[in-house]
């Protein structure tokens, strides 16, 4: 029987992922549920925001599903006990280099999307942003420069192995999908991204049937405004990815909507899945949240690490049909609880 961890750690997390768990639980695949102490709650409950037994539940399961982490009552922690380490945590321990965020338009909510509905309605893409390296951990300090004034630094590098495996997640990926891959960089001025290019373009040759189309970062932010229609699947490093992923996200609408994974394979292999928004503590115990993100995150879990594709569609689709048929919580200006959300999505799995 296949483990799924859930972590549903603070705010609002418990509330969208106990609607996440009763969709895997109404489909009836067999899957063992054992839940863990994280975030503010694994510092309450034991001492630590990932304590040992939930690190190790993360390490035994097939899968993790986690809900969010964040708590004011923690903000005056010193760092290595604040919420938010817990997710750091499992990332390392958990070898989770590959962040995938899908950006979909849901019928029906056209107008709240950030784009005009007729530019955002053609939005159907994953942004594969590297996790683990680029300038974010590189050699960095602060130094004081021959006329003496402070220079801070922070050095960008990616070795060709690290460049390789993620480029290799998105191949898999566009080969699952519509076969278009853009590798996004900065080649004109970057020598790591000549190298990102460079082992991009050997891993190709692999996928013949895949289009590559190397773009540069400064062009991606444009044309993910101007005609967004044109991406599939859009692999690149942790800083490009970082800022591109946000802005893709809210091209298509609410934060309550879209669902991530963390993984270290494209499928097989454990891999955290979480919605994108964090624990909301101004709507914590109120019934509001959207579970609708938390709820697709199942389905990725059930697509990547559980190798169950027919369950994840199902899913979606419920989804789509509660969304269509107008199911709204508050964030889509609906009046719906997040249990009676839950239930619209219940009743549209086939
Ligand atoms: P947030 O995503 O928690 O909330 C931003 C806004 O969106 C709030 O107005 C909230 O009410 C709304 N919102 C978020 N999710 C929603 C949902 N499912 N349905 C309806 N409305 C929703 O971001 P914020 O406020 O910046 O951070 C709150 C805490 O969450 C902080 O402690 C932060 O560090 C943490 N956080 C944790 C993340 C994680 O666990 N991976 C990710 C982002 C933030
Ligand atoms: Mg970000």
């Amino acid at each position: 029987m296949p483990l799924v961890a859930i972590l549903a750690g603070d705010g609002i997390g418990p509330e969208v992922t106990a609607e996440a768990r009763r969709v895997l639980e109404a489909l009836d695949l067999g899957i063992d549920f054992e839940e863990g102490l994280v975030g503010g709650a694994g510092y309450r409950g034991a001492g630590h925001p990932l304590p040992p037994a939930t690190l190790d539940l993360a390490k035994r399961a097939d899968g993790v599903l986690f809900g969010a982490v964040g708590d004011p009552a923690c903000d005056a922690l010193e760092r290595a006990m604040r919420p938010e380490q817990a997710i750091l945590g499992l990332r390392k321990e958990l070898g989770l280099f590959a962040n995938l965020r899908p950006a979909t338009l849901f019928e029906g909510l056209e107008d709240a999307a950030a784009l005009r509905p007729d530019v955002a309605r053609d939005i159907d893409m994953v942004i594969l942003r590297e996790l683990t390296g680029d300038v974010y951990f590189g050699e960095k300090g602060l130094r004081t420069t021959g006329e003496g004034l402070r220079q801070g630094y922070d050095v960008m590098a990616y070795d060709e192995a690290e460049v390789r495996r993620i480029a290799i997640v998105g191949f898999e990926m566009a080969m699952r999908r519509k076969k278009r891959l853009h590798s996004v960089d900065k080649a004109n001025v970057l020598e790591t991204s000549q190298l990102w290019r460079d082992v991009v373009n050997e891993v190709a040759t692999g996928y013949p049937e895949v289009a590559l189309i190397h773009m540069y970062a400064d062009n991606a932010a444009m044309q993910l405004v101007r005609h967004p229609g044109q991406f599939d699947v859009m692999v690149t490093g942790n800083m490009f990815g970082d800022i591109l992923s946000d802005l893709a996200s809210m091209c298509v609408g609410s934060i309550g909507m879209l669902p991530s994974a963390a993984l270290r394979e494209w499928a097989g292999a454990c891999g955290l899945y979480e919605p994108i928004h964090g624990s909301a503590p101004d709507i914590a115990g109120q019934g509001k949240a959207n579970p609708c993100a938390a709820i697709l995150s199942a389905a990725m879990l059930l697509r990547h690490s559980l190798d169950m594709p027919e369950p994840a569609d199902r899913i979606e689709t419920a989804v789509a049909a509660a969304i269509a048929g107008g199911a709204r919580t508050p964030d889509l200006g609906g009046t719906l609880s997040t249990s009676a959300m839950g239930d619209a999505v219940l009743a549209g799995l086939a």
